[in-house]
C-alpha cells in the first residue's frame, strides 16, 4: 500500500479519547414491570425500553437491551455457534428495589431504579462486575462528531465501574501489551501494513475480553459487529465502557473464576476451533511471490539439500492470471496439477492465496468466468442506489461477493474446485477486511447494502464481519469438495466466531525487533479470544530483517501453531539460509525441535479444540493467581508444561526469566530450579531459555522433514519428575487428516510414570496408531 494513503487512514483511524465520552448519553429508564419465562426475563422500562436477560448455562448469561422500543423479535448473530441450551436451575426473587436472578454459580441483581445490573458470585456474593451507570444510548447525537457513519445507527454503550487493581485481557488481535487495562479501542477491520505497537485498529474484530480481579475472572462477550468501542479506564478512574456505533446492547456474560472455564464458555456459545491437517504444524515458506513453478521448486529442493523441514508453500497472488482468483497463469503455473504433485513426493503442499477482490473485465469482450456467473447470480455488492460497487484493489477495478447471501457463499465455496482438482492443499484468505484502494477507511463502501438474511444492512454493521463470512464460504467449500479431508484455511480479518473456519496470521508487521516482542502479547491475547491458532510472519512482512532479528523471530514461532516465513514483494530475501550458515544451523535446529515436538504440540493444539484453551499462552493463564504473571509478556507457555523467553532486542544473551511457583527444569542443562521468582539465563543467539514444569512429560517423536514422512513408531516420554519422583501427561493422536476423529477415531492415552516406570493409564477413543513404542528418558540435573 503506498505511503500516503496509509498516513491518510492513521490521521483518520485515529479517535481521540476526549470525544469518547459516554456520561452525557441518555440513561435507560428505571423498571416498571417485569415478565419471566422459561429462561428469560424481560424487564419494561419508563422509557418504553426493554431489557431481557436469558439464562444460558449456570455461568452464562446473556443480556440484550433494546432502547426506547421493544427487543426486536430477530435475533441472528454470525458469530454464534449454540443457540440451544437447556434451562439451568435457576430462580428469580423480587424484592421492591431489586431483582435477584440465581443459578448455581451466578447471581445478577438488577436494581430498579436507576436500573444497574451487578453480577455476583452465588456462593460468596462477591461482587465481580457491575454498572457504573445504566445502559446508555445517543438519542441527540452526542458523540456524532466521534462516530465514523452518523447515520448508520444509535451508539448504545454499557459501562462498567473500574475495580482498583481490575486487569483486562482478550479482544482479539490487538497491536497491544497483554493486559489491556488503561487502553481504549476501536474495532473496525483495517488494512494496517506495517502497523506497530498502538495501531488501532487493525485487521480483526473479536469484541470479547476478560476481567481478572484478585485471581477471579470474568468474561464479556459484546456481539455487536457494529464499529465498536472498549475503554478499559483509558479516560476515568471509575469506568470501563464498551460501546458501538449502532445495533444493539447485547452482551453475554461468562463467570469464571478460572479463565479457562470462560474460555470452554465461550467456545461452546462461539463454537470450537475444528483440527485442521497435522501437517498444518509443519514449517511453512513463503513468499509474495514465487513464480514461475520452476522457482517454487528451487525453493523446496533448497530446503531439501540444506536439511531443513518443509511441509506447505504458499503461492502468493502473482500465481493467478492477471490476479483473477480462481485461475493460473497459463506461462508462469502451466501445470498445476503435476506441479502439487511433484511436491507432494518430496512431502510438501501448497496453498494458494485467494482474495475478496473479483477482478471486473475492462474488455466487454472478455469472459472470466467468476465474475460473469457472480454478476449473472446477482452475488456481487451493490450500492443502495443499485450501481455495482466497484473497489480497486490488486487486480483493479473488482467487485466483492455479498457473503451474507448463503447461496452466494455456496457458489464462491464451490469455485474452490479450481484449486482441490489441482491438489491445492489449502486456501489464504487475505484482502477481506475488506481492503479498498481506493479508500482504506470504509467511507466509500458506507452505502454498500448487504443481503443480511433479508435484513438489508449497511457497511456499518457488515464491515466487520466480511471476512468471517468469506471465510466462511471458502471453510465450507473445502469440506464439500473435499469431505475426506480436513479444510486448512487461514485468514487475515475476521469476527468472533471464526475459529470454526478458519487459522489466522497478523497480516503485514514490520522486519523490526519491536515488532517481533510484539508477536508474544499479540498470538496470547488472541489466545484469549477463542483463536488458538495463531502466527506471524516470521522475520517480519516489511523492511529489511538481518539474521539475528531472524533467528530469534524462529525462537518465538518454532512453537506457535501457524509457523511461516513470508517477505513482502521489494523486501530482502529472507528464508532460512539467506543470512550465511551461522544463522542457517541455528534455524535449522528450532525447526527440528519443533518437528520433534508435533506429538506434544498436537496433543496441546487438540486440547485447544476440544476445551478452548490455546496452545500458546500466556503465564497469567495457567498461574491466574500470581499477581507476577498479569501484565508478563515477553514469556509465554506451550500448554501447562513448557515455558519460553524469548530474547526480544539485539545484541542481548542474557534474560530474566520469571519462573511461577513449582519446580522448572531448564531445557538445555535440565538444572533444576524453585518456582517463584525471577531468575537470570544465559541466552546466547543459539539458545531460546525453556524451562518445563516439573511434573510434566513431554512426548516427543522422530526427527522429520515433513509430516508423515515415516512412522512416528518410537515416542519418547521426555519425563521431569516432581519432587516425589512422578510425572504425567496425556497424549493425543489420530490419523492427522481426515475429520474421523469427530466420530470417535482418535486415541487418548493417559501416562504416569513413576520412579522411572511408564504406566499407561485410560485410553479413550477407537484410534489405532500401529505399533510404536514409549522410550521412556527421566531428567535429573543439578539443582539450583
Ligand atoms: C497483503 C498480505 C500479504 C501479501 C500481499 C500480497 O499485504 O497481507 O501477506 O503478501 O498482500 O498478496
Amino acid at each position: 500500500m503506498n505511503r500516503f494513503l496509509a498516513l491518510i487512514w492513521i490521521l483518520a483511524g485515529s479517535v481521540s479519547v476526549f470525544a469518547q465520552d459516554i456520561t452525557t448519553l441518555e440513561k435507560i429508564g428505571p423498571v416498571i414491570s417485569l415478565v419471566k419465562s422459561d429462561k428469560t426475563i424481560t424487564l419494561n422500562c419508563q422509557d418504553n425500553s426493554q431489557v431481557q436477560l436469558t439464562i444460558l448455562a449456570p455461568d452464562l448469561v446473556r443480556v440484550r437491551a433494546s432502547f426506547t422500543k421493544p427487543i426486536p423479535a430477530r435475533d441472528h448473530s454470525w458469530a454464534i455457534a449454540k443457540v440451544d441450551w437447556p434451562t439451568p436451575r435457576w430462580n428469580l426473587s423480587e424484592g421492591s428495589d431489586v431483582i435477584t436472578i440465581a443459578t448455581d454459580e451466578l447471581e445478577v441483581v438488577i436494581r430498579r431504579s436507576p436500573l444497574l445490573i451487578e453480577f455476583r458470585d452465588a456462593r460468596t456474593h462477591r461482587v465481580l462486575n457491575s454498572d457504573e451507570r445504566p445502559m446508555s444510548y445517543d438519542t441527540n447525537g452526542q458523540l456524532n462528531s466521534m462516530m465514523f457513519d452518523p447515520k448508520a445507527g444509535m451508539f448504545v454503550a454499557a459501562s462498567k465501574r473500574l475495580g482498583f487493581d481490575e486487569h483486562f485481557y482478550g479482544l482479539g488481535e490487538k497491536a497491544s501489551r497483554l493486559d489491556k487495562r488503561r487502553s481504549s479501542f476501536v474495532n473496525w477491520n483495517s488494512d494496517t501494513p506495517g502497523y506497530n505497537e498502538g495501531r488501532d485498529p487493525i485487521y480483526q474484530t473479536i469484541p470479547f475480553y476478560i476481567g481478572l480481579q484478585r485471581g477471579v475472572a470474568y468474561g464479556i462477550f459484546f456481539d455487536n459487529s457494529y464499529r465498536s468501542y472498549f475503554n478499559f479506564g483509558q479516560s476515568s478512574q471509575q469506568r470501563a465502557w464498551f460501546g458501538a456505533e449502532g445495533g444493539e446492547m447485547n452482551y453475554y456474560f461468562f463467570y469464571g473464576p478460572a479463565i479457562k472455564k470462560i474460555l470452554g464458555r465461550y467456545a461452546d456459545l462461539t463454537g470450537h476451533m475444528p483440527l485442521p491437517p497435522l501437517w498444518a504444524l509443519g514449517n511453512q515458506q513463503s513468499r509474495w511471490s514465487y513464480y514461475p513453478d520452476t522457482m517454487v521448486e528451487e525453493v523446496v529442493n533448497e530446503y531439501r539439500r540444506r536439511d531443513l523441514p518443509l511441509d506447505v508453500v504458499h503461492l502468493d497472488i502473482d500465481y493467478m492470471h492477471g490476479y483473477r482468483v480462481f485461475t493460473f497463469d497459463k506461462e508462469r503455473f502451466p501445470d498445476p496439477k503435476g506441479l502439487s504433485d511433484k511436491l507432494g513426493r518430496q512431502g510438501v503442499k501448497l496453498v494458494t492465496i485467494v482474495d475478496p477482490g473479483v477482478k471486473q473485465p475492462q474488455d466487454k469482450n472478455e469472459r472470466y468466468h467468476a465474475y460473469d456467473q457472480g454478476l449473472e447470480k446477482n452475488f456481487f455488492q451493490h450500492r443502495r442506489n443499485g450501481d455495482l460497487f466497484v473497489p480497486r484493489v490488486w487486480p483493479g477495478e473488482s467487485v466483492f461477493v455479498d457473503y451474507t447471501m448463503p447461496e452466494a457463499r455456496r457458489w464462491w465455496g464451490d469455485l474452490h474446485r479450481a484449486y482441490t482438482d489441482n491438489g491445492i492443499a489449502g486456501i489464504w484468505n487475505d484482502m477481506n477486511e475488506p481492503s479498498d484502494f481506493v479508500g482504506q477507511t470504509g467511507k466509500n463502501q458506507l452505502d454498500v447494502v448487504s443481503y443480511d438474511e433479508g435484513e438489508k444492512t449497511t457497511h456499518a454493521k457488515n464491515r466487520n464481519t466480511f471476512g468471517l463470512l468469506m471465510a466462511r464460504a471458502t471453510y465450507e467449500g473445502l469440506e464439500r469438495l473435499r469431505p475426506d479431508r480436513r479444510p486448512y484455511v487461514i485468514t487475515r480479518a475476521a469476527y468472533a466466531g471464526i475459529q470454526r473456519y478458519s487459522t489466522m496470521w497478523t497480516g503485514d508487521t514490520n522486519s523490526t525487533w519491536e515488532a517481533l516482542a510484539l508477536n508474544i502479547p499479540m498470538f496470547t491475547s488472541l489466545g484469549l479470544s477463542g483463536e488458538p491458532f495463531v502466527g506471524s510472519d516470521v522475520g517480519g512482512f516489511i523492511g529489511r530483517g538481518n539474521g539475528e532479528l531472524l533467528v530469534r523471530s524462529y525462537q518465538v514461532s518454532f512453537l506457535a501453531p501457524f509457523c511461516r516465513n513470508h517477505k513482502v514483494i521489494d523486501g530482502y530475501d529472507q528464508e532460512p539460509w539467506r543470512f550465511g550458515k551461522y544463522y542457517e544451523d541455528i534455524i535449522r535446529k528450532y525447526l527440528k525441535l519443533r518437528y520433534s515436538m508435533l506429538p506434544f504440540l498436537y496433543t496441546t493444539l487438540e486440547e485447544a479444540h476440544r476445551t478452548g484453551v490455546p496452545l500458546f499462552r500466556p503465564l497469567m493463564l495457567n498461574y491466574q493467581d500470581d499477581e507476577s504473571t498479569y501484565n508478563l509478556d515477553d514469556q509465554f507457555m506451550i500448554g501447562d508444561d513448557l515455558l519460553v523467553a524469548p530474547i526480544l532486542k539485539p545484541d542481548v544473551t542474557r534474560r530474566l526469566v520469571y519462573l511461577p511457583a513449582g519446580s522448572w527444569y531448564d531445557y538445555w542443562t535440565n538444572r533444576k530450579y524453585a518456582g517463584g521468582t525471577m531468575i537470570s539465563v544465559e541466552a546466547p543467539l543459539d539458545t531460546v531459555p525453556m524451562f518445563v514444569r516439573a511434573g510434566a512429560i513431554i512426548p516427543t517423536g522422530p526427527p522429520l522433514n515433513y509430516v508423515g514422512e515415516k512412522p512416528v513408531d518410537t515416542i519418547t516420554l521426555n519425563v521431569y519428575p516432581d519432587d516425589t519422583g512422578a510425572a504425567s501427561t496425556t497424549l493425543y493422536e489420530d490419523d492427522g487428516l481426515t475429520p474421523a476423529y469427530k466420530n470417535g477415531n482418535f486415541r487418548r492415552t493417559t501416562i504416569i510414570v513413576r520412579g522411572g516406570e511408564a504406566l499407561t493409564g485410560p485410553v479413550e477413543g477407537t484410534y489405532n496408531p500401529g505399533p510404536r513404542k514409549f522410550n521412556v528418558v527421566v531428567k535429573s540435573g543439578p539443582r539450583r
